[in-house]
């Protein structure tokens, strides 16, 4: 049952339009008077209509026309579970294999699968939920509070204000371990003790770094869940549970920027909202660049320069791959409702992270002290908090922040127009420096240059050590290998046998970009490597590239691409499954 508290907003309406979605089976709906005024509830009378490809509307029709500032309580009685927004795993597919397991994904407009609610970003609301799981499984939730009542039930509250999108749930076999002092990560019991080591003591400098930056984090706990392998994200920013692909137990704290860039979106994001999902590049690129000044303070220039730079790096391949004139390869997208329309959860790729990075960078370069935009990324948080907003509200308010640079006119400098900025599709005019990262970047380079040569260098490629280097450091060394290859015929082979670090790693981004080699050099021989990726985990910005490379490539991997994908595909995410499918070719069920 889902019990809606609403606020009549324009006299004179006589009906309710609510998103929900043709799996959403509705049983009967009422309204119930409001506290004190008693009564029955009126049954309501309720219907479905299409919307668009990704959902329906749910026509609720009262009694008499309402008065505006009117209070009412709706209760729609349902059933719910076949939709995109709800995933079921039998227990195979989790890590432990003993047990099922469940879990919401809300982000973009698929919770409407999950409950009637209004499924914009542009809508906020407090909410409590009661859940009742069988014997042996705890229920999560983004909540600020939750208790175990008798009888498996849950009770959570989240207290603050938040959109649709950020409802989840998560049901399973699984425990929890402290990593802080407002911290825990939850996780299957086979894999709780990777989970603790890979983050404990670790959390708390990355929260109160983001609160010296950006304000007090008003989330009450910050907790972590590891999901089973087949979560279609590196991160989710559910509120106070960050929900989190396992591929990040890689042992060595290697994949933090994932937690840090989750932890971001706490100000930006969860607490300042972009309205629209046509303007997605507010949350995800405000984010990208808070991100990047944690984790400056706490890694330093140097490391988060070549980290950005591996960003830079999958913009570039994600613009070749579409071509820069895509109409998703602008900061602010047009999404018209109704059938003909752009599905939001298209709208996902490297646009709006990096080139809405490379805008809010241009931003601060155009204020030009670190200190003075940092204070203005505070008073942005404390504006807009619990609202949500368009980029006109954000780019208002930064002019009127720095009234001199309003008067200097800096949203109209030819080339770089703030205008241009969001409508024009392609490469961002404006790139921030990277060059401290330059120490780290340049041996990576200077190698890669070794290996593209027509006849090896043996010798001078031998006196490169690069056991002591970071993961991100072979991240961008391996990415510029894939820009230069296919290598010379053996050269990766050679590569191979040199570097098991590489060749063998377990590290999810290096195995992805390995297997992007392998794909691009055509190494028949090595085809195993990219299966068992793909059989391993089924994160979308790891499998669609992957896919993408194999049906761009040789017969023989069109075929594996067939294979491992019908070996697959049960595991994956509805969204993911469907990406795949257009790559393949494959009808797609709508
Ligand atoms: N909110 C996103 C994930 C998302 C985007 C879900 C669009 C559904 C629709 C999350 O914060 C995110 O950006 N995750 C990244 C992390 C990376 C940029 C460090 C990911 O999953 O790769
Ligand atoms: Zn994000």
């Amino acid at each position: 049952t889902a019990r809606l508290e609403l606020r009549c907003a324009r006299e004179g309406e006589a009906a309710l339009r609510l998103d929900a979605h043709p799996t959403l089976r509705v049983r009967r709906a009422a309204l119930r008077g409001t506290p004190g005024d008693g009564g029955d509830p009126q049954p309501l009378r309720v219907e479905s209509r299409p919307f668009a490809t990704y959902g329906s509307a749910l026509h609720v029709h009262l009694p008499q026309p309402l008065r505006a500032g009117q209070l009412l309580s709706l209760e729609i009685d349902y059933e719910a579970g076949e939709g995109p927004g709800v995933c079921w795993l039998a227990p195979e597919q989790t890590a432990g294999k003993q047990k099922p397991y469940m879990y919401t994904q809300g982000q973009a407009v698929l919770n409407r699968s999950f409950f009637p609610c209004f499924d914009t970003p542009s809508v906020k609301c407090t909410y409590s939920a009661t859940v009742q799981v069988p014997e042996g499984f705890t229920a999560v939730m983004s909540a600020t509070s939750w208790e175990k009542q008798k009888d498996n039930t849950f009770v959570f509250k989240m207290s603050q204000p938040i959109p649709s999108y950020l409802i989840a749930l998560a049901v399973g076999d699984i425990v929890s371990a402290d990593v802080g002092p407002r911290s825990r990560v939850w996780a299957e019991p086979c894999l709780i003790e990777a989970a603790k080591k890979e983050y404990d003591g670790v959390i708390e400098e990355f929260l109160a770094v983001g609160e010296k930056l950006f304000g007090p984090y008003v989330w009450g706990r910050y907790d972590i869940l590891f999901m089973p392998p087949s979560f279609p994200f590196g991160g989710m920013e559910n509120p106070c549970l960050t929900f989190v692909t396992p591929c990040l137990l890689a042992g060595d704290r290697s994949l933090a920027d994932v937690i840090i860039h989750e932890i971001s979106h706490s100000w930006f994001g969860n607490l300042v909202t972009n309205a629209t999902w046509g303007e997605f590049w507010l949350n995800e690129g405000f984010t990208m660049y808070a991100q990047r000044r944690i984790s400056t303070e706490v890694y330093g220039l140097a490391y988060t320069c070549l980290e950005a730079a591996t960003g830079r790096a999958l913009l570039r391949q994600h613009m070749d791959n579409t071509g820069e004139d895509h109409p998703l390869n602008k900061l602010r997208v047009v999404i018209e409702p109704g059938l003909w329309g752009v599905n939001p959860d298209d709208t996902y790729n490297e646009t709006p992270y990096e080139k809405g990075y490379c805008f809010v960078s241009y931003l601060a370069h155009l204020v030009g002290d670190q200190s003075k935009f940092d204070a203005f990324l505070q008073a942005y948080v404390n504006q807009f908090k619990f609202q949500s907003i368009t980029a006109d509200d954000a780019l208002g308010f930064f002019l009127e922040y720095f009234p001199e640079l309003k008067e200097k006119g800096v949203d109209s400098i030819p080339g770089f127009e703030f205008d241009r900025w969001l409508n024009t599709p392609g490469w961002p005019p404006y790139l921030p420096d990277l060059s401290p990262g330059e120490q780290l970047m340049k041996p990576a380079e200077e190698l890669a240059e070794l290996w593209a040569a027509d006849s090896l260098n043996v010798e001078v490629i031998e006196a490169v050590d690069i056991t002591a280097w970071r993961t991100y450091q072979l991240v961008y060394f391996l990415d510029k290998i894939l820009q230069k290859s296919p290598l010379p015929e053996g050269n990766v082979e050679r590569l191979s046998k040199m570097y098991p670090k590489i060749s063998k790693a377990q590290n999810a981004e290096l195995r992805l970009r390995w297997c992007q080699i392998i794909l691009k050099n055509n190494l028949e021989a090595e085809y195993g490597k990219v299966k068992d990726f793909l059989h391993s985990q089924g994160k979308q910005k790891y499998t669609l590239p992957l896919y993408r490379a194999m049906w761009g490539g040789s017969e023989a991997a069109r075929a594996l691409a067939m294979e491992t994908f019908s070996a697959t595909a049960p595991q994956l995410h509805v969204n993911v499954q469907n990406y795949v499918k257009k790559i393949l070719g494959l009808e797609v069920a709508e």
